[in-house]
């Protein structure tokens, strides 16, 4: 694995239980991690997740929205002044939604609403990311962008989770025509990496099924930040993860 010391990373979603596993292998591994929440409450969710690390000095977490446009757009002219350029970029947004069949949840204009609000965190949270933070990559083939997806959005797995096979299934889209545009250049590597296994805060994979975020960020960084990975979709399921050492 190549060495991420003193590279700068970008993760969002890091007071979720995706993004504090990866935030927590990179820190380990000497990188330093801008990570954006969007309150307190969401700082403190992601501090509680790294309290064993021996220091989080390379830890910031700026105040934004990353579903909000002009949020992350002044994120990315803090960055830049900051540090110029960013080394890796890392999207996990979203939770699990399992309210009801599309059809049968609630009336029309709350149907619409939510709808509307799901696109706007599932997909356009990763778009307006990759449209800000691509161009601040470092002009450097080991440059990456990687969008955190589910198997939810290949196939309904349960009716009451129909939100998520439509949201995520229109993600894996929009990271098709991203990558397609980025192909024939040297860099950014932009790689799709989706979830297929239960991933649980490490306090809670304690055998009952599931692995623990930490072995999901291990194996990210092994199998796509830090390695030569470029333009692909990488599936992640139990078997993959069944082997990390985290
Ligand atoms: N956990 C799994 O087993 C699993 C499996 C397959 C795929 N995934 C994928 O991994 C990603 C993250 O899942 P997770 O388990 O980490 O979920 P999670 O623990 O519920 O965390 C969700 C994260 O997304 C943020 N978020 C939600 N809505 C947002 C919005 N409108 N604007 C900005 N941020 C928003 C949350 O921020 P706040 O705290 O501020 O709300 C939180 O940081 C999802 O795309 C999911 O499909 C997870």
């Amino acid at each position: 694995m190549a060495s991420l010391a003193n590279k700068v990373a970008v993760v969002t979603g890091g007071s979720g239980t995706v993004g504090s596993g990866i935030i927590y292998q990179l820190l380990k591994a000497g990188a330093k991690v801008i990570a954006p929440v969007r309150n307190e409450r969401g700082k403190q969710s992601l501090l509680s997740e790294l309290e064993s690390l021996p220091s989080t000095a390379n830890l910031e977490t700026p105040l934004a929205d990353v579903s909000d446009a002009k949020s992350v757009e002044a994120l990315g002219n803090e960055v830049k002044t900051k540090y110029g350029t960013v080394d890796h970029v890392v999207t996990a947004v979203g939770s699990w939604w399992q309210k009801g069949p599309l059809l049968q949840f609630a009336g029309l204009h709350d149907s619409c609403d939510e709808m509307l609000t799901q696109y706007q965190t599932y997909v356009m949270s990763h778009f307006i990311m990759a449209k800000v933070f691509v161009p601040l990559l470092k002009a450097a083939p080991e440059s990456s962008f990687t969008f955190i997806t589910g198997s939810g959005g290949e196939q309904l797995f349960n009716v009451d989770a129909s939100m998520i096979r439509a949201q995520v299934g229109a993600l894996f889209c929009v990271i098709d025509c991203i990558q397609v545009e980025y192909a024939d250049k040297s860099y950014p590597r932009i790689n799709e990496f989706r979830i297929r296994s239960w991933i649980k805060r490490h306090a809670e994979a304690t055998g009952s099924g599931g692995y623990s975020h930490r072995v999901l960020g291990q194996y990210l960084l092994e199998s796509c930040v830090a390695s030569n990975t470029k333009g692909q979709l990488l599936r992640v399921a139990d078997a993959e993860l069944a082997f990390v050492n985290p």
